[in-house]
């Protein structure tokens, strides 16, 4: 039966890590897939996380079952975490969770929540988008629907643009929007950009789903979910996925968490029955390992407090990476204005060159970076700065 299947395309960013593991070359430098790393170029365990690991191998007395919600005491912290201990909808029971296998278990649960309410549903995602979402959101069956987001051009939001095209939606569609720290612009909604989006999201009745995958590497942990937070206390029903790869690092633990919101605690238990019956019927319960990390660092004082200052240096270093990037390529006499990279937030952005350009640096240089020419900038350090300018100013000196 396998004799009559075709090879499929690989995902585009899966590829180019592969392509670069393979790369024999001593100079080989990532900026392809979004890992954080340091300045020796090494994706390190967070000193937190290795407590935590060493914490709970005394402690862990079982490994059976847990449920299709996964850990509640992580869940309520991840919860805490997301909007604020205080806020309204956690006081109300507004808020079902469950911990999923990863952001793309949560997204991907969401949608296959969305899909059973309805044959038609309609998702609305920015273009561009992660390339993985479509697929995620599209392989459960959601009609996909695109609106504008980024200017290549101009290398800012296409904010009026995007605005205009939500008007067309209709009620009860869902529209994906990137929490912080958008992949792969890194160009984010301003507050004021947000307060209108929300206006228009409860005025035509869309229902938001947000995926924030980047909570604390853009401007901070509660800065990064104004957004999120904003919405939540406008709107009556959205749901919302996180990740805990880039901000804990546990990328390989698959830890993830989604929350549905409802109007009310009746409403939102009702919708977590169907969310739990559908994760029963797709993977039944979660892994339970990068959860328990998580669990056991923001439930103790002190490793919460070494996690934050970790993650506030991974942030503050990939800011300063960022502008670190843009002086270098102005002193190098690059004679193009590359200063949006500081105004942008996260570990992406565009650098806004061709594709024959991003394979003249992979091909010469063993630099990588998917072929859109997003870049993730907290693959660089200052040792290889000076390589990857000079690169880059070569390349675009003979391919312009
Ligand atoms: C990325 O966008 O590079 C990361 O989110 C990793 C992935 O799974 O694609």
């Amino acid at each position: 039966m396998f004799e009559a299947l075709n090879p499929l395309p690989q995902d585009p960013i899966l590829a180019m890590m592969a392509r670069y593991q393979r790369d024999e070359d001593p100079r080989k430098l990532d900026l392809g897939i979004g890992v954080y790393k340091d300045e020796q170029g090494n994706t390190p365990i967070m000193q937190a996380v290795q407590k935590a690991e060493q914490l709970l191998l005394l402690k862990e007395t079982t490994k059976s079952y847990m449920g299709p919600a996964g850990s509640a005491g992580f869940n309520r912290l991840i919860a805490e975490l997301v909007f604020g201990k205080k806020h309204q909808v956690i006081k109300d029971n507004r808020v079902i969770s469950a911990q999923t296998p990863g952001g793309c278990g949560a997204l991907r649960m969401g949608a296959e929540f969305l899909r059973g309410l309805n044959d038609t549903s309609r998702i609305w995602v920015s273009t561009p988008t992660w390339a993985n979402h479509l697929p995620l959101l599209g392989g459960a069956g959601l009609e996909i629907a695109e609106y504008p987001y980024y200017d290549y051009a101009e290398k800012t939001l296409q904010f009026d643009a995007m605005m205009a095209t939500l008007e067309k939606a209709s009620a009860g569609d869902f529209v994906l929007i990137h929490g912080c720290c958008h992949n792969p612009s890194g160009a984010d909604l301003s507050r004021e950009q947000w307060q209108a989006v929300a206006a228009l999201l409860e005025r035509k009745g869309l229902i938001p789903f947000i995926d924030m995958a980047y909570q604390g590497l853009g401007d901070g942990l509660a800065e990064d979910a104004y957004g999120v937070r904003l919405l939540a206390d406008r709107l009556p029903e959205m749901l919302v996925a996180t990740s805990c790869s880039k901000n804990f690092g546990l990328y390989r633990e698959r830890t993830g968490t989604l929350f549905l919101i409802g109007a009310n605690a009746e409403h939102t238990a009702n919708a977590g029955s169907q969310l739990f019956s559908k994760i029963r019927s797709h993977y039944s319960m979660p892994p339970s390992h990068g959860a328990a990390i998580v669990e056991t660092i923001l439930g103790d004082y002190k490793l919460s407090h070494l996690w934050q200052q970790e993650l506030q240096e991974m942030r503050e270093r990939i800011q300063y990476l960022r502008r670190s990037l843009v002086r270098k390529l102005a002193n190098a006499g690059v004679d193009r204005d590359f200063s949006f990279i500081q105004q942008q937030y996260g570990m992406f952005s565009f650098l806004g060159i061709t594709p024959e350009q991003v394979e003249q640096l992979r091909i010469k240089y063993s630099i990588y970076m998917i072929e859109s020419s997003r870049m993730n900038v907290a693959g660089l350090n200052d040792k290889r700065m000076d390589d990857f300018v000079s690169a880059l100013a070569e390349v675009l000196q003979q391919h312009s």
